[in-house]
Parts: C-alpha cells; structure tokens; sequence
C-alpha cells in the first residue's frame, strides 16, 4: 500500500510540466497582462493596481519542487469603475428608450451573431486560456466552447421562433392585442469559475438578445479568457450595452445592487452570495432573480443494478473535471447487499483514471484551481477520517501541488461534513443503505434539490422512486449521471439550488417580461393598428415575419 500511495505522489509531481518543452506547441501557455477594461462601448486604458493570474498549472524546478506559473494580470478595478459601468449601463438602457432595448428584434440578432462570428475567430486562444486558468483539460475546454457556440445558435432560432408566433394580433371579447416579450433592464450577470465561459454565455447571451444590457463579473477564476473578445463586444454592441467589471467580488457586486439600478441578478454561484445580493436591493420587488446554485445530487444505487452501468455512471458523474460541476454526482447511497463489491470496484475504476495536464489525451484528473481548494479537499477527508470513515482506493486523497488524487470515502455517515457540504471537488462519498427510506429521507432533508440518479432494474421500485423523487429534485435520472444537457432541456431545481429555469427556451423568458398592447376594437383603432404596422412604425407592434 504504501508503495502504490509513493507510486502515485511521484505521479502527481511527474505530471507538472519542469519546461515548455514538455508542452505540445499548441497548447503553450498564452500570457496576458491586460490594461484595459470595457466600459460604454470603449476599452479604457487602466492605471490602477492589477491582479496577478497563476495559472493551476504549475512548473516542477530544478530544486524538485513546484512553481507557480504567471498567466498574466488583469485591471483590479473598484467601485469608482463599478459606479462608471452603471452609468453606462442605465444610460444605454435609458429606461428601456436606448438604442437597443427599442431596437428591431432582427437588428439585435445580427449583433449578436457578429458578435459570435468574431468569438469562433477566437478559439484556439480561449480554449488554450480555459486550459491554462482553470486546468480543464483539453478535450472538455473545446467541448465547453463548441456548446457554447451551439448554445448561441439555438437561442436565435428560439427566439426567432417565439417572436414568429407573436407576430399577430388577438380579438378577444372585443380588444384587440398583440403580445409579446420586452426587455427587463440592467443585468448583472456573474457566472462560475467551473464553465467561465459557457454557463456565463447562457446568462448573457439570452439577456442581451432580449434587449437587456449588461454587466458583466467574470468568475474568480476564468477572467482571462475574455481578453480576446474584448474588442468584439465593443464592434458588436452598442456603447454601454456590455461592460465588464474586475476587483474584489464581495466589494463590488453589493454595492452595484444597492446602488438600486439593477433589474435582474443573474447568477451561477453559492446561495450564500445570491441571498446577500438579493438582500443588498433596497426595492428587493423590483429586482428579478435567475440563479443556478449550490447542489448535492445523490446516486441511489439500488440492490437489482447492473453494477457496471452504474459505476461508469458515477465516475462520470461524480469525477468528470475534477467533481466541479454544479450537475455532479457528490453523494452515493449504495444498498448494503451491494456495497463492498460496489465499493470495490468503483475504487479500481477511480485508480483506472488519466491524471495529468489538460493537454495529456484522455486525461480526467487535472489540477485543481488553486491551492485553498486542495487544502479543503484535505480538512474534508480528515473530518470524515476522524469519524471513522476510510479512503477505500490507494492513493486516494494523495496530492502534489494542485494535483488531488481523487478519494472514494466509505461509509459516510451523518456527522462528517461532507455527508451535507457540496465538496466540489475530487471525493466521493459513499453511504451505505439497508432500507430505501434512509436515501429517500437524505433527499427530503437535503438544504438542496437539483437532481437525482436512480440505478436499478425493477420497474416498481423505480417508477416508486421516480414519483417521490420528481416532488424533491428538478431531473431524476435513471441509469445515468445527473447532467445539465442537452441545453434544450429545462435546467433549474428546488431548495437552494436555483431560482428560475435556464434552458434556450427559458432562458429567454426569464430575461423578459410578457407586454401587451392592446386597443378597443372600434373602426378608427382598427384604421390606427394598420397605419402603424403596414407602415413599419413599431418595432415591437408589427406582424413582421424573421426567417
Ligand atoms: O456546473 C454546472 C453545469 O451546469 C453542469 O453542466 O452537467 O453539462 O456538466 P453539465
């Protein structure tokens, strides 16, 4: 044992790169010292102090020891900048008479898609910085761009669909109305450090497009990776339509809410930060929410399921980058008949995985975004350590750096932390079960509820917990992981997991509001309605038809 634990901390210090010459050339670090920052349409040259980027990534020295490696720096902006942002965001909006929330629905898709023109020019750098900033491997950094890509595409085709279906009037009971979906206001929109780029995008996209404006506070890690499409925010949208805020997030973002002038808190984060910011509004009625929170998804494992399923389910599930998925797999209850070979095999399959750098092919175990998120890993596996669980598969809970080796931990019971505590990260707790009452009374208790994964063959014992569960989570998965896709589904969940539904559909109602507007039907409105849309007077009254 004690020799396969030493196998694997060489393993993890081998993998760090000692020079660039260990590194494929197209993935080579991609440095930048940025010195400017977007606001009202123009990238403003910053003389304030700046924030280094290191990169999780680190260099292995001549000393045997680890590096940390600098990606670049970035504007550490303050509230007299947050307080310009807002200037420039209420001034465009001009309540809801600016350039863009008055313009054409067809004006603002074609910003939008020259916008995303721009951004697929930017590929390769972006996905090289999702590498570098967050340590996502190669293979996911692209998927997470292409989704992204794909999410955009989608979104104009829904709305160009919904705006098709609006496209004409309605008689009722003697009025005359045409409905449709108008804009909210000013977004702050703030994604997460796991997706930087696509969970941000399927807040912003659809509430621009909408005709909101924006600010924007990339995630604490991930910030980087938007230099390169600075400049096509500024070509694509009017001034004051987007605008990006740095600094320090507990400083900034309160008080851009208390400043009273946003509308919609757009947020992929904690449920702490969410509830102080919602709190911070001083008119809270007036301020729409549309959060994606904290989650604690379960596996129920039950005594008939095809084991081998399942346990490459919930590696997946429970280890795809590292754990950091909102979506993952963070707790499994396995039933008692099962659980020593469930155990048994889920630890060989975990030993089974790549560990490496984002760039190794197949890798799924990178590093860790910095060194307080491997600290944590460890205060995790010691608590439950010290009540009496163990680490089940060899090296589990190893680390190097930012390298974490990942840790099945058995049996986890109710007085460790992580038996409640999203751990985000790579452990994988395990409970065992001898009646389906202790999983279901885990999920009725949880502070969360975003989704499920039921394994099992029996259709009475899982169509029972399917009825239980739909009433407790927002996705019940049977023989799969829980997962956010396809992006056409609805994504949301009860409890402290989120506020509002996001899927393209959704996502474009949760940045609007319905409004009407609507006329007796007398001869001379008739006459007034058909002046204005046969001579293309309104943007938002007509019967216009987009293909
Ligand atoms: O982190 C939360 C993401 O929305 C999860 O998305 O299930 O596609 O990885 P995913």
């Amino acid at each position: 044992m004690q020799i396969l634990t030493d196998n694997i901390k060489n393993t993890l210090f081998n993998s760090f790169p000692s020079d660039h010459s260990e590194i494929p050339i197209e993935s080579f670090p991609q440095q930048i010292f940025q010195k400017e920052w977007l606001v009202n349409g123009e990238l403003k040259s910053w003389h304030g102090s700046f924030t280094d980027v290191f990169s999780p990534i680190q260099f292995r020295n001549t000393n045997n020891e680890l590096e940390p490696y600098l990606l670049g720096s970035l504007p550490n902006t303050g509230l007299p900048e947050a307080d310009l942002a807002i200037n420039s965001a209420v001034a465009a909006y001009d309540h809801g008479r600016g350039l863009w929330p008055t313009m054409a629905v067809q004006d603002r898709i074609q910003c939008v898609q020259q916008f995303t023109k721009e951004l697929t020019s930017q590929r390769e750098s972006i996905v090289n910085l999702l590498m570098w900033e967050i340590g996502k491997s190669r293979a996911d950094s692209e998927k997470e761009f292409d989704r992204t890509i794909e999410y955009i595409r989608t979104t104009i085709e829904e709305l160009i669909h919904m705006e098709n279906a609006n496209s004409r009037f309605d008689v009722v009971d003697g009025t005359i109305a045409q409905i449709r979906r108008s804009s909210l206001g000013v977004v702050l929109c703030i994604g997460p450090y796991n997706y930087p780029l696509n969970e941000t995008f399927c807040l912003l996209i659809p509430a621009l497009v909408m005709g909101n404006v924006a600010i924007f506070k990339p995630p604490r890690f991930g910030k980087l990776l938007y230099q390169p499409m600075l400049q096509a925010f500024c070509k694509a949208f009017p001034p004051g339509v987007i605008n990006i805020l740095y600094g320090q997030a507990s400083i900034v973002l309160p008080h851009l809410v208390q400043s009273g002038q946003i509308h919609v808190l757009a947020l992929i984060g904690s449920s702490k930060v969410a509830d102080q910011l919602k709190k911070a509004h001083p008119k809270s009625n007036r301020l729409r929410a549309v959060l994606g929170l904290d989650a604690k998804n379960s596996a129920i494992i039950l005594p008939d399921a095809n084991l081998g399923n399942a346990i490459k389910e919930c590696i997946t599930g429970a280890l795809s980058f590292n754990g950091q998925r909102c979506t993952a797999i963070k707790m499994i209850m396995v039933h008692d008949s099962i659980a020593q070979e469930f155990v048994k095999q889920f630890s060989q399959a975990v030993n089974a995985l790549k560990v490496g750098m984002p760039w190794i092919k197949d890798v799924t175990i990178t590093p860790l975004p910095n060194i307080e998120k491997v600290l944590a890993m460890h205060a995790y596996l010691s608590d439950a350590m010290a009540h009496g669980a163990v680490v089940m598969n060899p090296g589990g809970g190893e680390s190097q750096g930012s390298l974490f080796y990942p840790a099945v931990l058995y049996p986890v019971t109710q007085e460790m932390k992580i038996f409640r505590e999203e751990q985000f990260g790579p452990i994988v707790p395990i409970m065992p079960y001898h009646d389906i009452e202790e999983a279901m009374e885990y999920i009725i208790t949880s502070d969360h509820g975003q989704q499920a994964s039921i394994f099992g063959e029996s259709p009475e014992m899982v169509s029972t917990l399917i009825d239980t569960l739909v009433n407790q989570v927002s996705r019940v998965n049977i023989n799969s992981q829980c997962q956010r896709g396809p992006d056409v589904f609805p994504f949301t969940g009860r409890k402290d997991s989120a506020e509002g539904t996001l899927s393209v559909h959704d996502a474009l109602r949760a940045f609007s509001i319905r409004t009407m507007v609507a006329a007796k039907k007398t001869e001379s409105n008739e006459k007034l309605l058909n002046a204005i849309v046969k001579g293309q007077k309104s943007t938002f009254l007509n019967t216009n038809f987009m293909l």
